[in-house]
């Protein structure tokens, strides 16, 4: 988003404290440094962050603790993060920048256990998490601050995301980084289950589109609206894929770990009709071609992220 942005030719301030098991990480931003404005700054620390969003015309509000098995750990430090340091920034928003568009990024998470496929904006929530209860909270605050005291807020409700600059160290976020640091590694894939949760994968450049449209479109303030793909595709069926781009590999099929067997939603696909249609979002990136330029560019530069 960030090089994006500056390709955009905005002024870009990046707020991230950079804490260690997130994805936030300096060589994401190589090449455009001297472009951004970048504050090691945690957002919950309000006298801090405040003075920086008064000025924004645009907030991207992407900072958050994203780990759903660490929100088990530690749901102190979830709310904290998800609900608390929120509330602040609202509160910033409403008092000393009321005319600025907030995009929040929440989660597919929020809807828990599927219980229609492809699951759209009218599917009841039902989070499965300490981590999707407090995304959903998050973005009740933010609708909130926008019928209350009109503060212009979108929410996206993102589904599995992969490209260049992901974070793959490990499977603290996602399973798809920690698949994709073996394969160079040539180290086993594990596949949990019996492999066939089905996902739907958005390319990062997609993501970036649907977050400027959000923030420019007019007619987004006040909505609610899911990302998805069109193509979903079985975890199995995905590590083969992959294997096929990689040129070698091989995956296991392996129990759930207990603890994620007990927050695991099963098989997931967003229905993206409402975006589609308000926004003209449609995701462009060719799941193969995207798996492929992921793989290209952690072969390259495997040594900035693990
Ligand atoms: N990537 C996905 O598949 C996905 C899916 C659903 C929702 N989301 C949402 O998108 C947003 C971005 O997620 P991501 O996947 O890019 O994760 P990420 O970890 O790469 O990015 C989150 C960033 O927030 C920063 N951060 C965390 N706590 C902070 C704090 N207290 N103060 C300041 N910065 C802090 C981290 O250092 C990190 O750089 C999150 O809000 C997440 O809930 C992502």
């Amino acid at each position: 988003l960030a090089r994006r942005l500056v390709d955009l030719e905005a002024q870009v301030i990046l707020v991230d404290n950079l804490f260690p098991g997130g994805g936030g990480n300096h060589f994401n931003i190589a090449g455009i440094e001297s472009k951004v404005q970048f504050e090691n700054i945690d957002v919950r620390d309000t006298p801090r962050v405040a003075p920086l969003i008064e000025k924004c015309d645009f907030l991207f509000n992407l900072a958050g603790q994203t780990s759903h098995h660490f929100a088990m750990a530690d749901p102190q430090t979830d709310v904290s993060v998800n609900c608390c340091a929120q509330l602040s920034i609202l509160e910033t928003c409403r008092h000393h920048n009321p005319s600025i568009k907030v995009v929040f990024s929440s989660t597919r998470q929020v809807y828990g256990v599927p219980q229609y496929l492809p699951v759209d904006e009218q599917h009841p929530l039902s989070p499965a998490d300490i981590n999707g209860i407090n995304k959903a909270a998050g973005e009740s605050y933010h609708m909130i601050y926008h019928n209350l005291y009109g503060v212009r807020a979108c929410i996206l409700r993102l589904t599995n995301t992969y490209g260049p600059r992901m974070r793959v160290k490990d499977a603290r976020q996602n399973f798809l980084g920690i698949w994709l640091r073996r394969l160079i590694e040539g180290s086993p894939i594990d596949v949990f289950g019996d492999g066939r949760q089905a996902r739907d994968l958005n390319h990062v450049n997609d993501v970036v589109n649907a977050l400027l449209l959000a923030a420019v479109r007019e007619e987004s303030g006040g909505q609610i609206f899911n990302l998805g793909a069109s193509d979903p595709i079985e975890l199995r069926d995905l590590a083969t894929l992959l294997i096929e781009i990689n040129g070698g590999g091989e995956f296991r099929v392996v129990p759930f770990p207990a603890e994620r067997k007990a927050i695991d939603i099963g098989s997931y696909c967003g229905n993206y009709g409402l975006i589609r249609d308000r926004l003209d979002w449609v995701p462009q990136s060719c799941l193969e071609e995207g798996l492929e330029g992921t793989l290209k560019f952690y072969r390259e530069h495997y040594r900035h992220y693990w």
